[in-house]
């Protein structure tokens, strides 16, 4: 009985001391199979990862680069080329600052704080476009208020890409902004285009900066990718030279770089005649910079050999635009002042709404300690 079962113990003791030296071959690193299983591990792992971004950030785009031109329309509202503010300075290239903007409550608050940030840099022309289908005053009244050179235009969103999951924001406004500089750069000077987003935060070093870019300048920027990463992108920089790039999200990009991260010479985008951003939501930066025909040794490296942070994209946090009504004290500063908050799109009027204004007179009945 014991004689007939040896066999089989046999094999079972066989079979244990493998795994055993399977599992203990597949601990060390440096073994033939530890490291096919930490290959394999890897393979499996990026690629449900990849896919998993590849279907949330929508890399399968369905639909085209550029809409047909009949879904493209750009209107110019105004321009001033008047350096009042600041003194035109002859010796220093001008920078064109193009920044895409809607209309939303935040939309002045972001204003005033960029402008007031353009206002300490020289030979700045902001040129200002809306994805929105009319010129608003709103806006145009604000330009007229800085004193700086402006070119105020309008270039609404394609509607075919309104409907998409993840909309390409801002690509109608820079691709009618890089026209009209295209279109009216006085070619005896040098300048620089830089895409600026209204919401993000802006170093005053760095537009010192990008006023070097001969060809295509790159630079760190702070605060991107996703929620528990380092929040850094950068080039990799070697001896001067790009090298490579630290990003938090690759996704097959050839230039994976945020949209505050480089800068592009007037004349060079000049000679680059198929030039164009396109409309594919995460790619807009990598396809635009691959379409100026520019290799890594092109890359122009900023900001101390990218060792130092000079811009943030930051995120101004969003409400919808709430209802007010003031009926009582009209005798007061109140009225007035909801006035101006209408006037700005921070409040809508609305009679019919419960959003009366709150009051308290005389220290009394504000908060239940008032009395004491
Ligand atoms: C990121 C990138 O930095 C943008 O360059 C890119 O356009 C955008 O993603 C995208 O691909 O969707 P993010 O901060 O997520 O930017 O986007 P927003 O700040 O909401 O928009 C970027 C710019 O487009 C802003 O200047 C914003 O005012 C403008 N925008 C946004 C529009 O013109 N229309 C919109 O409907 C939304
Ligand atoms: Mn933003």
């Amino acid at each position: 009985m014991y004689l007939r079962r040896l066999p089989l113990m046999f094999a079972w003791l066989v079979m244990a001391s493998l795994v055993l030296i399977l599992f203990i071959l597949s601990q060390t690193q440096y073994s033939a199979i530890g490291m096919a299983v930490t290959a394999i591990k890897n393979e499996v792992t990026n690629s449900l990862k990849n896919s998993y971004f590849e279907t949330l950030l929508n890399i399968h785009r369905k639909l085209p680069l550029l809409p047909p031109a009949d879904q493209i329309h750009i209107s110019f509202c105004n321009s001033s080329m008047d350096f009042k503010a600041r003194p035109y300075q002859p010796h220093k290239p001008l920078l064109y600052i193009v920044t895409p903007t809607y209309t939303r409550r935040e939309q002045v608050v972001e204003m005033v704080r960029m402008s007031h940030t353009l206002l300490h840099v020289d030979n700045v022309i902001w040129v200002m476009a809306e994805d929105a289908d009319k010129c608003s005053p709103l806006v145009e009244s604000y330009l007229q208020r800085f004193q700086m050179p402006y070119v105020h235009l309008v270039s609404p969103m394609p509607t075919m890409y309104k409907k998409e999951k993840y909309k390409p924001r801002g690509v109608a406004s820079r691709r009618a902004g890089l026209d009209w500089i295209l279109a009216h750069h006085d070619a005896s000077k040098s300048a620089i285009v830089y895409f600026a987003d209204d919401d993000n935060t802006y170093d005053l070093k760095l537009f010192e900066e990008i006023r070097q870019t001969q060809k295509v300048s790159v630079f760190p920027v702070g605060f991107v990718g996703s929620k528990g990463s380092p929040g850094i992108t950068s080039p990799i920089v070697k001896h001067g030279k790009v090298v490579g790039f630290s990003d938090d999200w690759f996704a097959s990009r050839v230039f994976p770089v945020d949209m505050a991260g480089f800068a592009i010479n007037v004349d060079f985008v000049k000679s680059r005649k198929n030039a164009s951003m396109p409309f594919w939501a995460g790619y807009e930066e990598d396809v635009f910079i691959q379409s100026l025909n520019v290799d890594l040794e092109d890359l122009e490296p900023l900001a101390n050999d990218c060792t130092e942070i000079l811009v943030w994209h930051t995120k101004t946090v969003s409400d919808k635009t709430p209802k007010v009504k003031i009926t009582k004290h009209l005798d007061t500063n109140l009225k007035t002042l909801v006035d101006d908050a209408v006037f700005k799109g921070m409040d809508t009027y609305d009679t019919k709404s419960k959003n009366e204004l709150k009051y308290c007179f005389h220290g009394e009945k504000c908060d239940k300690y008032s009395n004491l």
